[in-house]
């Protein structure tokens, strides 16, 4: 027998503004959120027992399931247990924690670097700690993540939007921001609806120039942008010149958690000040043993980059050739631009019917009435998984009208 309290009639009012909506969806079975897989990220995975092509995972190189990084992990739960049950600066480090904060900043070529428990801790944790008074500004591009929406929100900074990599924007707002004694500029490396990149070199240029430092948030980048894989820092060769690298291992790293990488004070700072760090229980001593692997492996299986790359151009080409709208993305994040909502809703449903997953971008994720299918590549799908998606796609899409 249920025992749940009735929430008071305030919270329901408020809830009657979403849920409508949504029952609505699940009514005309076109509630495509949470599809509930059963079996690993990979280029063909399981949904209800039949085999769906993968194209919305960030398992970008295909390390959800090497080999050697489960048997890092099973090791890791024999010797540590499962959680460590307390936050990092009492009794939530382990040996591993080290290891890991230590081979990121090696990664990064930083002085020094600080894990948390989530990407999205990793940015809100920087923003509301290093710019937390009236002396700060933030300035930050209109497309940035929503984990640096909220840590801005967090932070007692004075906020400056500017509008997507519109740099004329960006100067007018660093010479209108002499007055802070400390400005900060907050950029995605690559944007995760849209699939396109930062202007890493004129922002640096412009941030030298107005003595402001740059954040760049390398989770959709660490791992296969740059020459040898370390983000878009590296793309632009503007490593030591981006003063605060974040990086999330839910992606490229095939694990769960997020880091900053920096200068050893920052890091210092941080983490005696960040409460995302010292009021948060520290990444299971198993996760953080998966996420070392997982950077030994990146850096060895160089081929996986390579994969990711021609998968990406492969795939990129046939949406082209079918006459798909793929906006200005050039990484292996390639929005497909719909519009209207309800006929993606219905073309994510047709496409998971017909064993293609595509996950829907829809307000709030995306601006309104601008949705837009989301797909992201990675190196585990085969050429044979992305040419039969593209059949089917060309097929739906020429149903719906779409192309
Ligand atoms: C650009 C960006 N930053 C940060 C995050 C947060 O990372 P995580 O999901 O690992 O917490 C995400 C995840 O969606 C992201 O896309």
């Amino acid at each position: 027998m249920l025992k749940t309290a009735k929430m008071p009639n305030g919270f329901k009012n408020e809830y009657d503004k979403v849920l409508p909506r949504i029952r609505q969806g699940k009514a005309q079975d076109l509630y495509v959120f949470e599809p509930a897989f059963d079996g690993p990220q990979a280029g063909t995975s399981k949904y209800d027992g039949k085999d769906v092509i993968m194209l919305t995972s960030n398992n970008y190189l295909g390390l959800s399931t090497h080999p050697e990084i489960i048997k890092a992990i099973k090791k890791a739960v024999d010797k540590y247990g499962t959680g460590t049950c307390g936050a990092r600066l009492h009794n939530g480090t382990t040996v591993l924690h080290k290891q890991l904060e230590e081979k990121i900043a090696e990664y990064f070529r930083t002085e020094s670097a600080m894990i948390v428990s989530a990407g999205y801790l990793a940015n809100v944790s920087a923003l509301s700690t290093l710019c937390n008074d009236s002396d700060s500004v933030i300035i930050t591009d209109q497309l940035n993540h929503m984990s640096i929406v909220d840590g801005i929100a967090m932070s007692n900074a004075k906020v400056k939007i500017f509008s997507h990599n519109n740099m004329e924007k960006l100067e007018y707002i660093l010479q209108k921001s002499q007055e802070f004694q400390r400005k900060l500029i907050v950029v995605d490396g690559v944007y995760s609806m849209d699939g396109d990149i930062a202007c890493l070199d004129e922002i640096v240029e412009l941030a030298e120039k107005y003595d402001a430092a740059v954040m760049v948030d390398e989770a959709h980048s660490i791992g296969f942008f740059g020459e040898t894989g370390r983000g878009t820092s590296e793309h632009f060769k503007l490593e030591d010149k981006v003063a605060i690298k974040m990086a999330t291992f839910s992606k490229s790293l095939a694990g769960v958690g997020g880091c900053i990488a920096s200068d050893k004070d920052t890091i210092d700072y941080l983490k005696h000040q960040a409460h995302q760090y010292i009021f948060n229980a520290s990444l299971p001593p198993a996760v953080v043993a998966g996420v070392l692997k997982s950077f030994e492996i990146m850096e060895k299986e160089t081929w996986r980059r390579e994969k990711l790359w021609d998968n990406t151009i492969r795939f990129r080409k046939g949406l082209k050739e079918l006459g798909f709208n793929t906006m200005n993305s050039i990484s292996p994040i390639i929005p497909i631009y719909i519009g209207d909502d309800n006929t993606n809703m219905h073309m994510t449903k047709e496409l998971l019917n017909r064993g293609v997953y595509i996950a829907t971008a829809i307000f709030p994720s995306v601006p309104m009435n601008k949705s837009r299918l989301r797909t992201t590549i990675t190196a585990s799908l085969s050429s044979e998984e992305i040419d039969r998606a593209l059949d089917i796609m060309g097929e739906v899409g020429r149903r719906f009208g779409v192309i």
